[in-house]
């Protein structure tokens, strides 16, 4: 059988708000995405994932969604989204788009007519809340004019959808064939192993984010997920559809991608591994036999950037470690999802203003935790501020980025031998090279304390999470070294890819 397209697809992954500004009001759009796809052709990756686009108020930046159907003028028009995927195409890229399905905005008409008293059976509404929590803090509940609570398990401007009404499987089946029809390769979806909740609402002891519980994971939502795969198959070119999956357990995780369901689903387990071999072998062994199609990610638009993530007290370990940390997995059979930045080794911002802050998060925990702003940071294309060639002229961006992004931006690294930039170049060039020659399988190497090396046909790859440097293994030639290797020795916090002819 042919191999789809996905299987070993590298996607990147481009939060709207933060990545180009063609307009000049400080907020990218969908034309500054356009305007900038040769340099995403040029990175080498194979596919786009657009963070929600559509009207939004905004509240949980665009994860509340009032038209599923449109674009909100802050981002663009329906035109420009449709001269996007055409250009997009055109060099080889294709686009996924981000589906909400476990809730809307406020905003969305079928909720302000529920607030009116009307279709109230589209949303969850009770006469009282149970003691179930928002993932965002605070109360899951919020009471509305006549006395009734609705649910939200996220922003109360987020209210969930009531999958028990067959309505709305109705107006999402409808909202994936609009975008299909536009030419859409591929869905996103928000919060899969949300949708339904469990019969009757029972309460449940203490906050259940991302384990089979009450509030995720029921089995109804498998049956969504079997009736959206056949409309994917239904249409021609092998669309996808790949679900944001927070689950603990691995076979929970395995259930989402059985043959008639989603292509695939985020790892999350692989992001949260701390920075050691062990925890490494043990997440990558764990996939492997649990998926028949893996996925690998290392950041995205809600988490610490794993840069600083992997940060310790020693100057300099968050990069050289997220760097060894990409050939890991880009070495790792599956496919692999970027996000916007991470090729110029952006760190987490962690000193943005309160003012300056936006995430519901920061707001819902009353300040207690900073919220997901600091990994949303517009990119800095040029050394140039005010925006470092974010938006045209003299714009301040929606968030302000720090002066340090000027010696991390594109204009810094291109051409730069040992940038970040140019590393990320060379291994996906690279792996595109090596993707179609190896095996699917990866087989263990015995390795030295604190180091993994694994081996899939010719292609090696050693990383060093230990404290020591450790010998190569047995090879024939080096291909890329995430950082300066001592003749025949990897150094700790690096990684290596070698050839070994057989
Ligand atoms: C996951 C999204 O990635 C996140 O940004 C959002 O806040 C929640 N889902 C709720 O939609």
């Amino acid at each position: 059988m042919e191999i789809p397209w996905w299987r070993d697809a590298v996607v990147y992954e481009i939060y709207v708000r933060s990545f180009a500004d063609a307009s000049g009001d400080g907020v990218g759009d969908l034309a500054g995405i356009r305007e900038r796809l040769p340099y995403l052709r040029r990175l080498g990756v194979d596919a786009i994932w657009l963070t929600p686009f559509y009207p939004s108020p905004m509240a949980d930046g665009g994860y509340d969604v009032a038209d599923y159907r449109g674009v909100d003028p802050m981002f663009g028009s329906l035109a420009d989204f449709d001269a996007l995927v055409a250009s997009a195409h055109e060099l080889g890229l294709r686009v996924i788009v981000d589906i909400v399905p476990n809730h809307s905005s406020s905003e969305h008409p079928w909720f302000q007519e529920a607030l009116r008293g009307a279709g109230r059976d589209r949303y969850i509404f009770r006469d009282e809340p149970n003691n179930w929590q928002s993932t965002f803090g605070g109360s899951a509940w919020t009471q509305v004019a006549d006395g009734q609570y609705y649910l939200h398990l996220f922003a109360p401007a987020q209210p969930d959808f009531n999958w028990r009404n067959r309505e709305v499987h109705e107006m999402f089946l409808d909202v994936l064939r609009f975008w299909l029809d536009r030419g859409v390769d591929g869905f996103r979806i928000d919060v899969a192993m949300g949708l339904y909740k469990a019969e009757g609402l029972p309460d449940v002891d203490g906050q259940a984010f991302g384990t089979v519980s009450p509030m995720w994971g029921r089995p109804e939502v498998h049956g969504v997920y079997r009736e959206w795969r056949r409309l994917l198959d239904s249409y021609p070119g092998e669309r996808m559809a790949v679900g944001e999956v927070w689950t603990d357990d691995h076979e929970d995780l395995a259930r989402y991608v059985r043959p008639d369901e989603l292509h695939q689903s985020f790892n999350f387990a692989w992001l949260q591994a701390p920075w050691s071999a062990e925890a490494f072998r043990k997440v990558i062994g764990d996939t492997l036999a649990a998926v028949p199609h893996a996925t690998w990610v290392l950041s995205n638009h809600d988490v610490v950037r794993h840069r600083t993530r992997y940060e310790t007290s020693e100057p300099g370990t968050g990069l050289a470690r997220a760097r060894a940390a990409l050939l890991a997995m880009l070495a790792l059979p599956g496919s692999a999802y970027l996000y916007q930045g991470e090729e110029l080794g952006l760190p987490e911002v962690t000193d943005l203003p309160d003012a300056a802050r936006q995430d519901p998060v920061f707001f819902q925990s009353k300040g207690e935790q900073p919220g997901r702003d600091g990994c949303r940071v517009p990119i800095p294309w040029t050394v140039d501020p005010p925006s470092h060639g974010f938006s045209p002229g003299g714009v301040e961006p929606w968030l302000p980025q720090p002066a340090s992004f000027a010696e991390l931006s594109v204009e810094k690294q291109e051409g730069v031998a040992d940038s970040t930039l140019e590393f990320y170049r060379r291994a996906l060039a690279l792996r595109r090279e090596l993707v179609g020659e190896i095996p699917y399988t990866l087989e263990w190497l015995d390795s030295p304390e604190g180091a993994l090396f694994f081996i899939r046909g010719s292609l090696i790859c050693a990383i060093n999470c230990g404290t020591a440097p450790v010998r190569l293994p047995e090879h024939d030639e080096v291909l890329l070294p995430s950082g300066p290797l001592r003749r025949d020795l990897l150094p700790p916090d690096t990684a290596v890819w070698l050839r070994r002819r057989s």
